[in-house]
């Protein structure tokens, strides 16, 4: 039997301790778009065409909650469903008609260190809607983790991710598409998450975004800057919970075929190449490290 990979990161939900002020953050601050808002859940869409880039659950604790991943197809999910099973990866839900907002067919597992992964196809796309200062999707997610093979392992071997590169022996960065990394995993000694990119077209656009995000009164964190290693342009922020996000746009042009994993050295050109960034605060590498939200809290 065929095994289908993942084919693309579609978002993440969060937990939030006090969900007005995040749904404000997320939607004046931050560039995305409220599709619906309760008083326990909110849900938001970026300008591409997936329905939901980002879920925020009313919770005591923030914390991630659960990682979206994109099949290409019912039949793909099904046959993913199957040899996820063989495999004894732990099935929470089967696959199933999903009843949120969007639709689709879903399935959700555990992963090896016990993340809710939602895996999907089907879902209801948007028109996108260009506007060069606001995120046009979910570029990649950091994950901490204190056995960083054990994590390429599993996401490999379960969802069909591609090692592209390491960053010495911190981080793996693993891909299920064409562009250099969706999913990375950093060295750390909790399960939590790192942080959260979100995409922009050009960089005239993050530095318009940056303005909009600092007049609601919250300062970047790191950056402006730009990682030597793959060319992207980065500017980081701690939203109303505690989470590291990061706005990230033009990352070089990526050739899955002809592209050999590397491993690079954690110079200070390849972390921050026009020098711009200066060194980030501690409250900045605390949340990163995540905490205080531990994923299992
Ligand atoms: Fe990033």
């Amino acid at each position: 039997m065929r095994t289908p990979g993942v084919d693309h990161l579609r978002g993440v939900v969060l937990t939030a301790p006090d969900l007005a002020a995040s749904v404000r953050f997320y939607e004046q601050a931050w560039g995305l778009l409220c599709l619906e808002e309760r008083t326990d859940h909110a849900v938001f869409r970026a300008l591409g065409p997936e329905y939901q880039a980002l879920r925020l659950e009313a919770a005591a604790k923030p914390r991630l909650a659960r990682i979206d991943l994109a099949v290409r197809s019912v039949r793909d999910l099904d046959d993913l469903h199957v040899s996820l099973t063989a495999k004894q990866v732990c099935i929470v839900t089967p696959p199933s008609r999903l009843r949120e907002a969007g639709g689709g067919y879903g399935m959700e597992v555990l992963d090896h260190e016990g993340r809710l992964v939602r895996i999907s196809a089907d879902l209801a796309e948007h028109a996108p809607i260009h506007d060069d200062s606001r995120p046009i999707r979910i570029s990649h997610i950091v994950l901490n983790s204190p056995d960083l093979e054990a994590c390429r392992f599993f996401y490999s071997d379960a969802f069909g991710f591609v090692l592209s590169d390491k960053s010495a022996d911190q981080m793996v960065f693993l891909r299920c598409g064409t562009t250099h990394y969706d999913i990375a995993f950093n060295q750390a000694e909790t399960i939590s998450l790192n942080h959260i990119s979100y995409e922009l077209h050009y960089y005239g656009g993050v530095y318009k975004a940056v303005e909009r995000v600092t007049e609601a009164g919250v300062p970047v964190s790191w950056g402006i800057g730009c990682h030597g290693v793959n060319g992207s342009m980065f500017s980081y922020f701690i939203d109303p919970s505690g989470f590291v996000i990061e706005y990230s746009c033009q990352m070089r042009p990526f050739d899955p075929v002809a592209h050999v994993p590397t491993t690079w050295e954690r110079t200070s050109i390849n972390m921050d190449a026009w020098g711009t960034a200066r060194p980030p605060a501690q409250d900045f590498l605390d949340a990163m490290a995540g905490l205080p939200q531990r994923l299992n809290d």
